[in-house]
This record gives structure tokens, sequence and C-alpha cells, in this order.
């Protein structure tokens, strides 16, 4: 094992000086649950946790840092959603509260947003869902990437992470770190990624029966309950109303969201609804859908946001133990491919 630690370190180095952490494992920021007991309990495991902003406006997202700080010394990030109409105010508050990661999610940030960010001496992290877009951020001066693909829980783009990885990485990963996100939820599965080149992964929904998640029990449960093939895309049922995809568990409320999109689309078809007021209340059916069930625990009308690695999620378990679980399977795989198993 000794020398497979070696190896192990020397493959995600670059995350974990970029992280400044011992485990180049990034916890992604998740909406509501991503607060200060989850984030800070991953930083203090040795990974990284990244507080989800989300709608937060900026004097809740001053609280959410300063509580963080107050429960860990280790780094952790935060992640802003580009179209938030707040977003330079909470750039401004990351760097006036010496936040040392910015994550900029949510749709490809505008120049001035990362000039602002980096402005603010934090290093900035972008999503890149594609090579052009990759290569377009890299030239706006980010200091390091998510790659994620289409098994990871919420939003998600249409191309698999191990395409993604495949496109991305031998093009890019020699000029600056690139994490790797989207159904990992093992640790022989992180050793194959940084192998390829990654500096390191983040994984989400790995982390959300983590005991010191705030995630309600029912949502919990569901996880623990769920299979791969439970965790899927929302439905569109129409190419002129279109749906933006979100990867969840599939419950009365992804049922009944078809039945909606049909209502509406006959209401439009009818002459009853305009184009734009039927485009709009499809895009409302979800809204504070999260929340119901991840707060309120209500995960059969909720949306229960899960990526396909929830199929390896079996227990409610510490932050600490996900962690080394991951690393032992790191180690495992590393050591067996050295045939020191
Ligand atoms: C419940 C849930 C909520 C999420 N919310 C956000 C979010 O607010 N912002 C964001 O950038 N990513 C969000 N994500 C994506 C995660 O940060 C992470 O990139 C993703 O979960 C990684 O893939 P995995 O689920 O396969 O581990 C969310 C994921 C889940 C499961």
């Amino acid at each position: 094992m000794a020398s497979s630690a070696g190896r192990l370190d020397r493959l995600w180095q670059r995350g974990r000086e970029f992280l400044g952490t011992d485990y180049a494992i990034m916890g992604g920021a998740m909406s509501w649950i991503s607060e200060r007991h989850l984030v800070a309990a991953i930083s203090n495991a040795g990974g990284f946790g990244v507080i989800a902003c989300g709608s937060m406006e900026p004097a809740r997202l001053r609280a959410e840092i300063i509580a963080t700080q107050e429960q860990t010394k280790r780094p952790f990030g935060v992640n802003l959603i580009t179209m938030h109409p707040d977003l330079d105010a909470l750039i401004d508050v990351c760097g006036q509260t010496h936040v040392s990661h910015i994550v900029l999610a949510g749709g490809l940030p505008s120049a001035a947003a990362i000039k602002r960010a980096k402005d603010t001496g934090a290093k900035v992290v972008c999503f890149a869902p594609a090579l052009v877009l990759a290569k377009k951020l890299v030239r706006s001066g980010v200091d390091a990437l998510v790659i994620e693909g289409a098994e990871a829980g919420g939003h998600i783009g249409p191309v698999a992470t191990s395409v993604l990885a495949q496109e991305i990485l031998p093009v890019m990963a020699e000029q600056l770190p690139i994490f790797v996100a989207g159904g990992i939820g093992r640790g022989e599965a992180i050793v194959s990624y940084l192998e390829m080149g990654a500096a390191g992964v983040q994984l989400g929904t790995r982390f959300v029966c983590a005991s010191e998640c705030i995630a309600h029990p029912n949502f919990k449960q569901s996880f623990i309950r769920a299979a791969a093939r439970d965790a899927v895309p929302t439905t569109q049922v129409d190419p002129v109303f279109p749906v933006i995809p979100v990867r969840a568990l599939y419950n009365q409320g992804s049922k009944r969201f078809i039945e909606f999109q049909h209502d509406i689309i006959r209401r439009y078809r009818a002459g009853e609804l305009e184009q734009k007021e039927a485009q709009l209340e499809i895009e409302h059916y979800w809204a504070g859908a999260l929340k119901r069930a991840v707060i309120d625990g209500d995960v059969e009308t909720g949306s229960v946001m899960a990526g396909q690695s929830v199929g390896l999620v079996t227990k409610v378990q510490p932050c600490a133990e996900i962690l080394s679980e991951l690393l032992d399977q790191a180690l495992g795989a590393l050591a067996s491919r050295s045939g020191l198993a």
C-alpha cells in the first residue's frame, strides 16, 4: 500500500495543491444542503467543501461563509450561479470574507464576472461543457475547470462524463487543473480519471447521505433505496417547449410533469395560452421543488435530484468515513495495477 499511496499522491498532487487539501476531492455544491455543516465536514475530513449559494442574497451568503469559517480552518469554496441577479455583489462578498476559491456555475460566465472574481484574489473555477468552451474559459483566465457529465445529479448537459473526459483531458490537462464530475461513486473511478490526466474529482450524490448533511431523512432514505436507473433526466414531451434537463429520482412529481406539459400544450394549441405563457408555465412547474424534497421531506412531488451513482449510496455515514472509503478503494485499485494487491 505504501507505494500505492505514493502513486496516488503524485497522481493528484496538482489537485491537492490547487485546493490546499489532503485529497483532491471536491464536494460539489448542492443547493440547500451544501451549507456550513456539510461543507465544513467535508473540508475537515480532508476533502474540499463548496457552499451552494443558489438563490441566497448577499447578506445570507456572508453569514454562511462566516459560519463555515468558524467550523473549519481548512479551505473551502463558494459556488455562485452566473445568472443570479446579484452576481457582482455576491462576488464582492466572497472577496470581503477572503474566500479562497470561487466556482462559477449555471451557464458560461462573462469575462467580466471572471475578472471580478479573480480580482478578489480567489482562484476561479468554471464548468466546461465542451472542448471549445474549455479553451474559451482558459483564455478568459480561469484557474481550473470542472467537467461534469450527464450522469451527475441536478442540472445536466447531454454528454457522458467518460466522453467529456476523453474529449477534454488529453488536450487541456497540462494547461490547468481539471476536476472530473458526474457518476463517480468509488475510488477506482477516481484513479481512472486521475490516470487520464485529471487533477481531481468532484462528487455530489455520494455526499447527500453524509450524517453531517442537513437533507431531510426522507430524502436520504430515497437515496439509500434507489438504484442507478431510478435517477433520470426530466422528460420533455414536445420540441417546441424545451425543458431544462435535471437528473432526479423518478417520482409522482416527474409523472405529473409529463401530464402537466401535455395539458399546457393542449391549451396552447386550443389558443388559450400564448407560446411564451405556456413555456413559462412549464418552466415554473419545478419552482421550489428541490427545497420541498430536500428540506421539507416531500419526496413524492418534490425534486429528488440525484446522480446515477445513487445506486452506490447504501447508508448514512460521516463524511470522514465516505472519504476514507474512497481513498481505500483508490489505493486498492493502484495496488492491483502494480500487482501489489
Ligand atoms: C441535490 C443536488 C443539488 C445540486 N445543486 C447544485 C447547485 O446548486 N449548483 C451546482 O453547480 N451543482 C449542483 N449540483 C451538482 C453537484 O455540485 C455535482 O457537480 C454533481 O452532483 C456531481 O455528480 P454526481 O452527482 O454524479 O456526484 C447538485 C447535485 C445534486 C445531487
